[in-house]
């Protein structure tokens, strides 16, 4: 049987999870510690473009300055930022807002721990950033959106843009919520109060963020505009991981207390369930009254890491090989793996009936499919039923054809862009 192909990472991830391992002496022990705090899948994401790639469009940072004075302030007060690519021709007045990943912080130690690092503070922010996937120019990598005008939304408040508070003894300010408003406000004064159509995006955190934030982005718009929404890796499920805990779910329960995000909360959810099981997207998929895609690998790489088989719920190790390589699972590893694939299917069930959703869940061992120029749109990308990613995403927003794209079990798919680490 055909090995399923595979990507491995390039050495400079392994450079950085390298130093993250060495650095264990300051409580850093396995690389899900160093994504809670530092988002190495997210490095990993933005940074893993092929070295025979041609050079990506490099888009400078704006930081919001009137923000301040909104109070939409990073976790240590500097001002929120985004990347903007004015668009043309016929995608003059379209806009495709891409809200960045990057995990969360749970704790007053680790959200004070961010404020070090371009996830809490704009001081560490790259100034450029690549613009490549879903967010290139060219239309042999994008078809579809390439002449839009394209921003991404840069991620300092941990909170996947939803916070809304602050504590004055570490002096961190929670305020996702605010930066949201800050940022659409500065954008539609930049011309997007007159899009014809507009697509809200993300990746991650970000991915969960588009769902969190898609209906009040509807209604930045009048109705005649097109509005639709992506999440690429945001279905976070509220999963029992491998010792039988609930890895993600105790993280959400610390975001959601930490940073008040049960304010920002949709009453459809929060009328009947507690504030944490409204943060898990399985349960407000079902009720957002806007268009909205879900990309997701069935086997997400970050959700095996971090959410199943993290180190706290693994002391003796026994998964380690398995999350680095998927090849390395055994057999009742993988059987764990096809009961969250399920889990997966499950929660999206209802969601996947309403005819104006989308949807494209490859058994992949992936994480963010849609900013990478190889999993988005290139020669060899991910496939199923022979289409790929680009493509089904935008024949769902263009209401070219109904997209509900659902792949057979592993190890079935050979079209798969699997990430290894070493
Ligand atoms: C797979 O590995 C786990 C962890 O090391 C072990 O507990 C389990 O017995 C193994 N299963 C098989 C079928 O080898």
């Amino acid at each position: 049987m055909e090995q399923p192909r595979r990507m491995v990472v390039g050495w400079c991830l392994f450079a950085v999870l390298g130093a993250a391992l060495c650095r264990s002496e300051d409580g850093l022990s396995s690389f899900e510690d160093l994504d809670q705090r530092e988002g190495a899948l997210s490095f990993l994401e933005s940074h893993a473009v092929s070295p025979a790639a041609p050079k990506p469009l490099m888009v400078g940072l704006t930081l919001i300055q009137g923000a301040a004075a909104k109070g939409a302030v990073c976790l240590d007060g500097t001002l929120p930022g985004y990347h903007l690519h004015r668009g043309q021709g016929s995608g003059a007045n379209n806009w495709l807002i891409h809200l960045e990943g990057g995990g969360w912080c749970n704790t007053i130690r680790n959200c004070v721990y961010r404020k070090t690092t371009r996830r809490g503070s704009s001081k560490f922010m790259e100034k450029q950033l690549p613009f490549t996937g879903i967010l290139s120019e060219k239309p042999e990598e994008n078809p579809d959106f390439f002449n839009w005008n394209r921003v991404k939304l840069r991620y300092c408040d941990g909170a996947s843009f939803f916070g809304d508070g602050q504590n004055e003894a570490s002096q961190l300010y929670f305020r996702g919520q605010k930066i949201w408003l800050a940022a659409m406000e500065e954008l539609i004064s930049l011309g997007m109060k007159n899009a014809d159509q507009a697509l809200l995006s993300g990746c991650s955190a970000g991915g969960l963020a588009s769902i969190l934030h898609c209906d009040e982005f509807r209604y930045l718009f009048p109705r005649s505009t097109k509005v639709k929404c992506l999440s690429d890796a945001g279905m976070f499920i509220d999963a029992v991981d491998i010792s039988e805990g609930h890895s993600l779910r105790d993280i959400y329960a610390g975001v959601v207390s930490l940073q008040n995000v049960q304010v920002n909360l949709p009453s459809s959810c929060s009328s009947h369930l507690d504030p944490t099981s409204c943060f898990f997207p399985q349960n407000l998929v079902a009720n957002i009254k806007t268009p909205l895609f879900l990309l997701n690998a069935a086997y997400d790489a970050w959700q095996l890491q971090s959410s199943l088989a993290p180190g706290s719920a693994d002391p003796h190790g026994t998964w380690t090989n398995c999350k680095l390589n998927h090849e390395r699972c055994n057999s009742s590893q993988i059987e764990f793996l096809q009961d969250f694939r399920k889990q997966m299917l499950d929660a999206v069930k209802d969601f996947a009936s309403s005819s104006k959703n989308g949807l494209f869940i490859n058994s992949c061992f992936a994480h963010c499919q849609s900013e990478r120029q190889d999993t988005w749109f290139a020669e060899d990308s991910p496939l199923i039923a022979d289409k790929g990613i680009a493509e089904s995403v935008g024949d769902w927003y263009f209401d070219r054809v109904t997209v509900k794209a659902i792949d057979c079990a592993y190890p079935c798919d050979k079209t798969c862009h699997n990430l290894v680490f070493k």
